[in-house]
């Protein structure tokens, strides 16, 4: 069992992030260990409670099941969920627990910082991308007809519990998805400052194989090192002041994808993988980097297998760029690489993007 503290200075608070591969049916068992003998409400993602209902052996008067998709993390959902933790009676002394990817993480998270103020909050991640990103940072959120993360808050889990053997049983696109991140992790090691050397771009590339049988201890070891990575990160900045900024590495181009194509047709990691391309072509136009770093990088993505994704229209797509949440309206805020594994923030201009599909 791996058990990693993350350090909320500015709260004076620091929970655990556990990271093991014990029986599934023990899951209760743990969540217990982390309540005072207080209540709970479990909010569990629909797939996840189909194929591991019985041995996780919640009631239905316990249990919220969320159905899947990123349309469920919605306010009518949020909303019954309170509505459920009133139903059970639950008090400030009790918590909620969420069993799922993002999703239900969030959506979860979101409902715990709210209901009363504020009631604990344990998360247990089941996907690769839940395991090595939602789940550390406390961001938890809902979306609205105005766009992803609208209404939200920061909020601190009292513990977040992986067990890999979850992961088991996600398919090709959702694993992948969940490796986007990951290697967006190796290519911004150096800014994190962790205080060790992971080299988490020659473990990728050493245990690619191990990687794509789910073996366990490989899982372990990987989600261990990207939470260290961004432990380190949130434990600097914890409400996205500077530091954290260098997690959207790949993000501005990538949510680009995924409004043009309406969030239906790429997942969150393969638009992420294309926006990570896209800050090496940038990157490369404005002479920040040599072409040696490129091919690396490109060789590096290449041995993953992504999904292609054909080329957009870069006026369109400087449109969409310009209205996110974190542009000035005028240029576009771009992580990009500058050497091996480290990043920087540069503001492009609109019409710098257009010639560089020139
Ligand atoms: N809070 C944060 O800091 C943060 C960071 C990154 C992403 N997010 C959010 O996370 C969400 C995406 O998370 P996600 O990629 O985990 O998506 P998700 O929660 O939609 O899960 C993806 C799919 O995997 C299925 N699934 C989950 N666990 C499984 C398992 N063990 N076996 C088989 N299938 C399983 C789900 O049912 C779903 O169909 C987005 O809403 C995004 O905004 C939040």
């Amino acid at each position: 069992m791996i058990s990693l503290d993350v350090n909320i200075k500015e709260l004076k608070k620091t929970y655990p992030v556990i990271i093991e591969w014990d029986e599934i049916r023990l899951t209760r068992q743990k969540i217990n260990n982390y309540l005072n003998g207080g209540k709970f409400l479990v909010v569990i993602s629909q797939k996840i409670d189909k194929l591991y209902g019985k041995e996780l052996g919640f009631t239905k008067e316990e249990k919220f099941v969320l159905k899947d998709g990123e349309h469920e993390k919605n306010f009518e959902n949020y909303r019954k969920i309170l509505n459920f933790a009133q139903k059970l009676k639950l008090t400030r002394k009790d918590a909620i627990v969420a069993i799922g990817g993002g999703v239900v993480g969030d959506i979860a998270g979101f409902a715990a910082s709210t209901y009363m103020r504020g009631i604990d909050f344990i998360n247990i991640p089941t996907t690769l991308l839940a395991c090595v990103d939602s789940s550390v940072g406390g961001k938890t959120a809902i979306d609205t007809s105005l766009g992803k993360n609208i209404i939200g808050s920061f909020y601190q889990p009292k513990a977040v519990l992986i067990n890999t053997n979850f992961l088991k049983s996600l398919n090709d696109r959702d694993f992948k998805t969940g490796l986007g991140e990951v290697i967006k992790y190796a290519f911004i090691e150096k800014n994190c400052k962790a205080e060790e050397d992971f080299n988490l771009s020659n473990f990728l590339s050493s245990n690619i194989q191990k990687i794509f049988e789910k073996d366990n201890l490989t899982m372990s070891n990987l989600i261990q090192i990207c939470v260290k990575l961004k432990i380190s990160v949130v434990e600097k900045d914890e409400k996205e002041a500077g530091l954290r900024k260098i997690l959207n590495f790949g993000h501005t181009y990538g949510h680009a994808i995924e409004k043009i194509t309406r969030y239906k047709k790429y997942t969150h990691g393969e638009a992420v993988i294309e926006g990570i391309k896209f800050a090496f072509k940038l990157a490369m136009k404005k002479n920040i980097i040599d072409k040696n770093y490129k091919f690396f990088a490109d060789d590096f993505i290449k041995n993953f297998r992504f999904n292609e994704i054909s080329a957009f229209n870069m006026k369109k797509m400087s449109e969409i760029m310009l209205t996110d949440k974190k542009s000035n309206g005028k240029t576009i805020t771009f992580i990009l690489p500058i050497n091996y594994f480290s990043v920087e923030e540069f503001e492009i201009s609109p019409e710098y993007l257009l010639s560089v599909t020139e």
